[in-house]
């Protein structure tokens, strides 16, 4: 119930901003079930408490903007094969503190080694946000299949999150053989003014795939065992650029950095993108990896998507590739990759060379 001063102050409030469809009233909301959500969101604060969203339902958070949201307790979903997303949040200017709090995504109860490619229907994303702001102290616990996908509708600072896929590395009696977990992507974007910083992602597929969007930074993040991190596979008409991923840590991934785009798609294009004081061990597959010829690895590349300007330069990013490995290798279309690309502050160690297919750009570097 609010106090009719409340309801005065936030029509004042209102009056000001002069948005009164979005205004929130100065309170604090409380959601312990899917019911309270619609009352809660009302309110400038709202706390979530622990508890069970029912099989089969999207745990949906349209916040007013300027709103601050707290977990007070952990998360679970009811579990239940359909579409999903699991969690959903929307508003500008929104301040999510999930202070170290879990979304459970109850992944043992889906996995069978195939992901989105068969099996059961897996909730996907789990997580989807679409809030400006500030989305902080989160962990998320074996997701069915990708995490997050973020578009947000203004700036995002997305700070010291936690992926725990860790026990989608094993095998189970429906994988197999294979990790039970699959394509289980930390952070799916297309995007633009994001920053993800601080955190930490244990899977099995993309750390971060960045499909389109621009000035997007990924900095200081943890990545562990998956496929590394991305920029694609780059569609038709999608367009990258302005892109910062510096000082991460990848450890055990089939590659550190890799820029895929589909061999068939055309009006597309990746450029300015900076990789700086990034390390890497243990990689499966490559070092780097930038490849026209998506879904192949290395087969026949396509050059409909021009991609220019992929630099490593700043602090020197040093990435060692198991034994078996390739280093470098780079797959471009005849004409599609452009310009010269400046690649001093690159060192990768270990394995073999790999080829540099229709491209002589690269300076300061030689593998
Ligand atoms: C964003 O929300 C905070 C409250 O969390 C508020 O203090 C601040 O003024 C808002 N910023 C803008 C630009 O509206
Ligand atoms: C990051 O999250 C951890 C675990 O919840 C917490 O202990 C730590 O204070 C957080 N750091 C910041 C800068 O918020
Ligand atoms: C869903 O199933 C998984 C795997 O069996 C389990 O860990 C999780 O607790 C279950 N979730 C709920 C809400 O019962
Ligand atoms: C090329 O892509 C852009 C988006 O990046 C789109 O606006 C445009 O319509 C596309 N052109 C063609 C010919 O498909
Ligand atoms: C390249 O991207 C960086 C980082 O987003 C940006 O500051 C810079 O202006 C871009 N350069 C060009 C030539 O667009
Ligand atoms: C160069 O690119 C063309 C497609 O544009 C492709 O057919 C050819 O195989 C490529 N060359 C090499 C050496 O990969």
């Amino acid at each position: 119930m609010l106090s009719t001063f409340a309801l005065l102050a936030a029509l004042a409030f209102a009056a000001v901003r002069g948005a009164p469809s979005s205004a929130a009233t100065p309170c604090t909301g409380t959601i312990a079930s899917l019911d309270d959500v619609d009352d809660a969101v009302k309110c400038t604060v709202v706390n979530i408490m622990s508890f069970t969203v029912p099989a089969g339902e999207t745990f949906n958070v349209e916040l007013a903007d300027d709103s601050v949201v707290n977990m007070m307790g952990d998360v679970a979903f009811g579990n239940q094969t359909w579409d999903g997303p699991l969690f959903q949040i929307s508003g500008d200017n929104v301040t999510f503190n999930g202070n170290g709090h879990t979304f459970d995504g109850g992944g043992p109860f889906y996995w069978d080694g195939q992901g989105g490619n068969g099996g059961v229907t897996k909730p996907a994303p789990m997580m989807k946000i679409k809030i400006s702001g500030v989305f902080t102290n989160v962990r998320v616990l074996n997701s069915p299949e990708r995490v997050y996908s973020v578009s947000n509708p203004g700036p995002l600072v997305m700070s010291n999150l936690t992926v725990d896929n860790s026990a989608g590395n094993e095998p189970n009696s429906k994988s197999d053989g294979q990790p039970a977990g699959h394509n289980t992507d930390g952070f799916d974007v297309s995007t633009t003014d994001l920053v993800i910083e601080d955190s930490t992602v244990i899977n099995q597929d993309d750390c971060l795939a960045i499909n389109k969007g621009s000035n997007i930074v990924f900095q200081r993040n943890t990545c562990s065992f998956g496929h590394g991190i991305s920029i694609g596979s780059i569609s038709s008409g999608a367009v990258v650029s302005g892109i910062v991923i510096q000082d991460n840590n990848v450890i055990e991934n089939d590659q550190a950095i890799r820029i895929k785009t589909d061999a068939t798609a055309t009006n597309a294009s990746v450029s300015n993108v900076t990789y700086s004081g990034n390390t890497a061990s243990q990689l499966r597959m490559f070092g780097v990896l930038i490849d026209q010829s998506y879904p192949d690895t290395l087969g026949t590349p396509g050059n409909g998507v021009q991609v220019s300007d992929i630099n490593f330069v700043g602090s020197t990013n040093t990435f060692a590739v198991s034994s078996d490995a390739e280093r470098v290798a780079v797959n471009c279309g005849e004409g599609s990759c452009l310009g010269t690309w400046d690649w001093s502050a690159l060192v990768v160690t270990g394995g073999s060379a790999g080829p540099i297919n229709n491209f002589s750009g690269i300076e300061d570097f030689s593998q």
